[in-house]
């Protein structure tokens, strides 16, 4: 059995439904079952409710696992949350934990600015010493993080505010993210390996804005903020103080550092064609406002 972990989140939804397009059994482990209902119409998914950070609530999610992605939120104790599950996956004979990582672990970040990026290093490195097999996934930027809303975003009717001057990032659908998980998933192997996923092209936000104008019709203008004007932007929005410093350091490291190299490698390993930002705003143009 394949075990898919924060399945109700952003990413590990989209994975879930990429396990169901392709009728292949897969077992979610969500914290609460009510959040689960998106799943009640898809009926080769098992939902399994239990805690990452409560080893005591995870045996009816492990038994009989012998994959998992491991996906948790970056704002809730990362590190704990996820060592914990590592401890016991191997107590409960899971062979292959497959992380879904950041970018941030590859591009030359300086983690000691960026909170969440040394938090992956370290449950990298964690599960690296665990003995289990595993395998790195390291997205750079989602584009579903361009969707009003989505955290550490800036995104109102008319403009995208964010601190990035003319910067570049090559931001990666997380469907492409999920036919390759699938794949790695379904298939085995690649132990032992890391793999870089970002998407085809280098975008500035003025490209992503008209990207989001052409496929919405509503003209979307970049401005640039400073990174103050940012952080009380976000304050205002009732983001606590504490996430507001980490998505601070994310667009400083972003901006200052760059996470602009395009790398298909991965898309090409594993046969997924990558989405392009024009292609992805217009697929899903509907949900931008
Ligand atoms: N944002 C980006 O652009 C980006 C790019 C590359 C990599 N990443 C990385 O991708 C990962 C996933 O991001 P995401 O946006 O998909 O996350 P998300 O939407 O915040 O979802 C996190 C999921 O983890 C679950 N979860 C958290 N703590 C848990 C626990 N103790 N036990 C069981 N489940 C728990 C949540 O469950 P509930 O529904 O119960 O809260 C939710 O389903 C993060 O590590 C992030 O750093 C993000």
């Amino acid at each position: 059995m394949i075990l898919v972990t924060g399945a109700t989140g952003v990413s590990g939804s989209i994975v879930i439904r990429e396990f169901a397009r392709q009728q292949v059994p897969v077992r979610a482990l969500v914290r609460n079952r009510a959040k689960a209902r998106i799943f009640d119409a898809l009926p080769s998914v098992e939902v399994v409710e239990g805690n990452m950070l409560q080893p005591e609530t995870l045996g009816a999610a492990l038994d009989g696992v012998e994959r998992a992605l491991m996906i948790s939120s970056a704002a809730e104790r990362m590190v704990e949350t996820q060592t914990t599950f590592i401890e016991a996956s191997k107590q409960a004979g899971v062979r292959h934990i497959v992380k879904l990582s950041g970018a941030e672990a590859s591009v030359g970040f300086n983690s000691a600015n960026f909170r969440t990026a040394l938090a992956h290093e370290k449950i990298e490195r964690y599960l690296e010493a665990s003995g289990l097999a595993w395998t790195h996934l390291r997205p750079s930027q989602f584009m579903q993080f361009y969707f009003p809303g989505a955290p550490a975003m800036n995104l109102t009717a008319d403009t995208l505010s964010l601190p990035m001057a003319n910067a570049t990032l090559a931001p990666v659908d997380i469907e492409d993210i999920a036919k390759i998980a699938f794949r790695l998933l379904h298939n085995g192997g690649h132990e032992n390996k890391s793999y870089d996923i970002t998407g085809p092209e280098a975008l500035t936000m003025t490209e992503v804005a008209a990207h989001i104008s052409q496929a919405t019709g509503r003209t979307v203008r970049y401005v640039d903020v400073t990174l103050e004007g940012y952080q009380r932007a976000m304050l205002a929005t009732g983001t606590s103080p504490e996430r507001v410093e980490a998505f601070a350091e994310l667009w400083g490291e972003r901006r200052d550092r760059g996470e602009s190299r395009v790398n298909l490698s991965t898309h090409e390993i594993f046969d997924v064609r990558p989405t392009t930002f024009a292609e992805f705003a217009s697929r899903n143009a509907a949900r931008f406002f």
